[in-house]
């Protein structure tokens, strides 16, 4: 654990520890929860490819907007970064219908204010990536809220600016995806302030926990997509008719090893680093 950091908050899954007044650690840990319950089970590296992929992602968008990185640790899992102050909104991208999306679709035929073509079909893609922007509730949930409210929240000026800067990272991540065969359906990115006020880039970016990725030759309109990311786990926590509230099911050996698979196989075919080399040296990502 880190020499003289404290220990701020625990996050579904992450530490946070404050290394100075300016600096933070976060730690991805290899949790991983579901319907916003953290399992039992751990996916054994999950932490590092978070880590590893959200490097990645940082050290090639700065020319979009700046980030908080300050340093990728050895560990593979650790980031030093500069603390922000956080926007009180969560900032999402969708290029294609899904998730609570779709289910506010179906009900109203429009997604946080967007209005869009009747017809659509689950997974179906939209005429242009919109920006989606949700609060983060106290019970983990997250409400989706238009960019009205969105802009209540953090001012107007800031708002468009937050908005830009999601479009233009999304168009950025998805046409590299796209290279790799790789759909990205949506993201989430959490923006903050640093202390002049400037717009910067935190948390996670770019990962299965906070996008939806589809392997683009299975992409099929009209249900719901294969995906890089929880559905395995969360197919077998459904299968089980578990209620959704805590304490959420063990997982077996052969879901873990497969949802890890497939944690993997996304880290390697955005990155085109294999996961090994990866572990034996984490800044390979930053090149
Ligand atoms: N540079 C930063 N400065 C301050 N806070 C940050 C920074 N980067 C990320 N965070 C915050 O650190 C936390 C990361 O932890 P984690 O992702 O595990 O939390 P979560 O489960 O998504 O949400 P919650 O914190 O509500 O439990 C988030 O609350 C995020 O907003
Ligand atoms: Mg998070």
């Amino acid at each position: 654990m880190p020499d003289t950091a404290v220990h701020l908050a625990s996050g579904k899954v992450r530490e946070l520890y404050a290394l100075d007044h300016e600096r933070l650690l976060l730690v991805a840990s290899d949790r991983i929860s579901t319907f916003d319950v953290i399992l039992p089970t751990e996916i054994p590296d999950k932490g590092c490819i978070l880590t590893g992929l959200s490097a990645f992602w940082f050290a090639r968008s700065c020319h979009i907007v700046p980030n908080h990185v300050l340093a990728l640790r050895d560990d593979g899992r650790s980031l030093e970064c500069r603390r922000l102050e956080m926007l009180p909104v969560e900032v999402v991208v969708r290029g294609y219908l899904s998730g609570s999306g779709w289910n506010d679709y179906l009900a109203t035929g429009s997604v946080c204010g967007h209005e869009l073509p009747p017809g659509l079909v689950e997974s179906a893609r939209l005429p242009e990536p919109i920006v989606t922007p949700a609060t983060k509730a106290a019970t983990g949930h997250d409400d989706n809220i238009d960019a009205t409210a969105a802009a209540a929240l953090v001012g107007a000026a800031r708002w468009a600016e937050a908005e830009a800067v999601a479009l233009a990272l999304y168009d950025f991540a998805a046409a590299h995806a796209h290279a790799r065969g790789i759909i990205l359906a949506d993201t989430k990115f959490e923006l903050g302030l640093d202390q002049d006020g400037t717009l910067v880039l935190g948390d996670e970016a770019l990962t299965p926990d906070s996008s939806r990725f589809w392997p683009a030759d299975e992409y099929s309109p009209g249900r719901p997509q294969p995906s890089y990311d929880k559905q395995y786990v969360r197919d077998y926590c459904e299968a089980l008719g578990w209620d959704k509230t805590a304490p959420g099911p063990e997982v077996p050996d052969d879901v873990v090893g497969g949802t890890r698979a497939r944690y993997v196989e996304a880290f390697e075919l955005l990155t085109g680093i294999r996961f090994d080399a990866y572990l034996a040296d984490p800044q390979v990502v930053l090149g």
